[in-house]
């Protein structure tokens, strides 16, 4: 388990009967070496008094802007030295308070100066949760990079089923985990991740692509920016919405992703080649669209560039990884293909399967060295994949 001892987490507890059970989650991070203060808002106090954080937590909790002589802006002082900001339970109205910077007590202000990562686990009744505002305000919340951990299905306090029920301390406690464990292990390093499939134009509405949604290297661009690296996301045609924090650079051919690789590159510390590149193009592009009457069209193709190649032939000393999907034989052919091309990781994926590869949400998969011996795959959603990659990034830029 991760060593927490030594950092500092600031928990508001906003209004919810699952208030109770943030005192358990409160001793556990205490008991790991955590210095955990509290914030309550006059609603969350109704459900647990402050006395019962003061004494878990050995710390004074703050319920008002004005109620610390000893601390005249309690809201920065607060933000300052917490590594990670959790409001648990979030209820739907600090939510959406936080999602349009209302500042109107010391929950809400404190949220709006907040220095390091913000973790909100909603807890509400499931009408609540699946009304368009808070769906809105979430999705608006977690394109800024706040963390937000799902609500289970279960009883709710209203006596309903459905979802809306805060997940369980011990869920909370591995977010926070992972969180604080990467919390700026990244900081001073640059990363260019490509994503999505490349399109090689037939003509200006027909072309030639693969499945591939992006979800992998938008991920692994997700977690490398909360890990605190500089990322130039370099992404083919996609829905995904662009990281917090992230640079996005949109590309549609190979060609374009080849020349805003190249580009991104100077001070790069590692490339990680995430998108399905396609490997040929037709060899010539119509400038009008190719009419159904003038007959089947005869369609060459021609290779494209290989990135990685094109990489290996500059003077860039950065870390190169780069993907093998495959079907059968995984890390074998990740292996010859981390020694053919030259690259220092490669990430062995399977694909082919529903619950691994292409648009899938979680992935068979394992990182590759030349120097590792005994490989297995596991089963991990994306992000965990992201992450799996950071660390091997981070220990190998660490000896470089
Ligand atoms: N790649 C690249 N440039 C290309 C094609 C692929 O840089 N024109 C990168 C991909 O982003 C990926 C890695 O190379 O990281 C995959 O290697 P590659 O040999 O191209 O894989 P496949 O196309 O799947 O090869 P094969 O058909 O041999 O399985």
């Amino acid at each position: 388990m991760f060593d927490l001892a030594g950092k500092n987490v600031l928990i508001g507890v906003s209004g919810g009967i699952a208030a109770y059970k943030v005192a358990e989650l409160a001793r556990m991070l205490v008991r790991g070496g955590v210095n955990v203060k509290v914030i309550m808002t006059s609603s969350g106090q109704q459900f647990v008094t402050p006395l019962t954080f003061r004494t878990i937590t050995g710390n004074p909790v703050a319920t008002s802007m004005w109620s610390d002589p000893a601390s005249p802006l309690p809201h920065i002082s607060l933000s300052e030295e917490a590594d990670l900001m959790l409001v648990a339970p979030a209820t739907a109205n600090i939510i959406a308070k936080h999602a349009k910077g209302v500042a109107d007590d010391l929950l809400s202000t404190t949220l709006l100066a907040a220095r390091g990562t913000v973790v909100l686990a909603p807890a509400m009744n499931t009408r609540m949760y699946f009304h368009p505002s808070t769906q809105e305000n979430l999705a608006a919340l977690r394109d800024r990079g706040v963390v937000i951990i799902e609500p289970g299905e279960g009883e709710l306090a209203c006596g309903d089923e459905g979802i809306g029920r805060m997940a369980e301390p011990s869920e909370i406690m591995e977010v926070l985990e992972r969180e604080l464990k990467h919390a700026s292990d990244l900081a001073g390093r640059r990363l260019v991740i490509t994503a999505g499939a490349t399109r090689e134009h037939l003509d200006p509405v027909r072309f030639i692509s693969n499945p591939s949604t992006g979800r992998m290297g938008f991920a692994v661009a997700e977690r490398a920016s909360r890990r605190g690296a500089e990322v130039v996301l370099v992404s083919g045609p996609t829905v995904l919405a662009c990281p917090a924090g992230v640079k996005l650079v949109p590309v549609v051919s190979a060609a374009e992703m080849k020349q805003a690789v190249l580009d991104n590159l100077p001070g790069t510390d590692a490339l990680v080649m995430a998108a399905a590149v396609a490997d040929f193009r037709p060899s010539v592009r119509m400038p009008k669209k190719i009419k159904k009457r003038d007959g089947i069209p005869e369609i060459n193709l021609e290779p494209t560039e290989d990135i990685i190649n094109e990489v290996k032939k500059t003077t860039s000393e950065c870390l190169v990884v780069g993907f093998a999907a495959e079907t059968d034989d995984v890390v074998e052919n990740a292996r010859k293909k981390l020694t053919e091309k030259g690259m220092d990781l490669v990430v062995a994926n399977r694909v082919g399967e529903p619950d691994s590869g292409f648009a899938a949400e979680t992935d068979l998969a394992a990182v590759v060295s030349a120097g590792d011996e005994k490989v297995e795959l596991a089963m991990m959603s994306k992000s965990d994949l992201g992450d799996v990659l950071l660390d091997r990034i981070s220990e190998m830029l660490e000896v470089l």
